[in-house]
């Protein structure tokens, strides 16, 4: 899928975002409380950034843990940096917004904490091996990575498995399955873990670890030594 027709799906979606993903993503506010243990338990400036932040929802976990944490947004989407901006509106002075795209655009550095939640998948396999080498320089040392991503299963034949639940748990949400798995193969490059950790210690990440996995979707960790 090319990155307009990201950009349009996304801008459709940026009033509704989070009922939407509530259906479409199983556990996806459980996996909040998941991805706020992870984070550091220390009162300090960390600088942040929240790649395909979206409408903030993952900054929000920072600014609410982290009193004294700074963030930046990078999003390609301009209606999400818009939501972004409202729903964060009372943090205002905690971040700055940049409209971008991760394949292409800088990302900046000297981060303590990278968060990447359900934005990875849009790259190729390729270009996520290689994207892995731009976070690390991007991080400082002890620095940590965050995801939440669509994954498949080593095994085929699990995946059909986990697809089959994933379905099941949309029409449970009054969606339409077969509409978003259709979206889910044309615009989506899901990795298996295995590859993921694989490129991750290529890059020189360490401690790297999956804290929740249900059906093809992961949160996942690993530390800059
Ligand atoms: C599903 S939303 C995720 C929002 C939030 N991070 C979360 O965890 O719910 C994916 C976001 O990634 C952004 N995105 C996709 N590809 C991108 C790219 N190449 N560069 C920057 N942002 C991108 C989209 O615009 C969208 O806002």
């Amino acid at each position: 899928m090319k990155q307009q027709q990201v950009k349009e799906h996304f801008a459709r979606q940026a009033d509704e975002y989070e009922e939407l993903m509530v259906k479409l993503v199983p556990q996806y506010l459980f996996q909040h409380q998941v991805i706020q243990d992870l984070l550091p338990h220390e009162n300090r400036e960390y600088h942040v950034l929240d790649l395909g932040c979206g409408n903030g929802i993952l900054s929000e976990l920072i600014f609410s843990k982290l009193p004294r944490a700074r963030a930046v947004g990078f999003d390609l989407t301009e209606n999400m940096l818009q939501a972004y901006r409202k729903k964060l509106a009372r943090f205002a002075d905690r971040f700055s917004l940049q409209s971008g795209d991760f394949r292409v655009d800088p990302i900046g550095s000297d981060f303590d904490i990278i968060l990447a939640g359900l934005t990875l998948h849009h790259l190729t396999w390729p270009e996520r091996r290689a994207f892995y080498h731009h976070l690390y320089a991007a991080l400082n040392s002890g620095g940590k990575f965050i995801t939440r991503d669509i994954i498949i299963d080593e095994d085929r034949a699990v995946t059909e498995d986990h697809y089959s639940l994933w379905k099941k748990f949309m029409l449970s949400q009054g969606e339409n399955p077969e509409f978003w798995y259709e979206k889910h193969l044309e615009k989506d490059h899901p990795m298996t873990l295995t590859d993921h950790f694989s490129w991750l210690h290529e890059a020189g990440f360490i401690k790297t670890a999956c804290h929740w996995r249900l059906y093809n979707f992961a949160v996942t960790s690993a530390e800059k030594p």
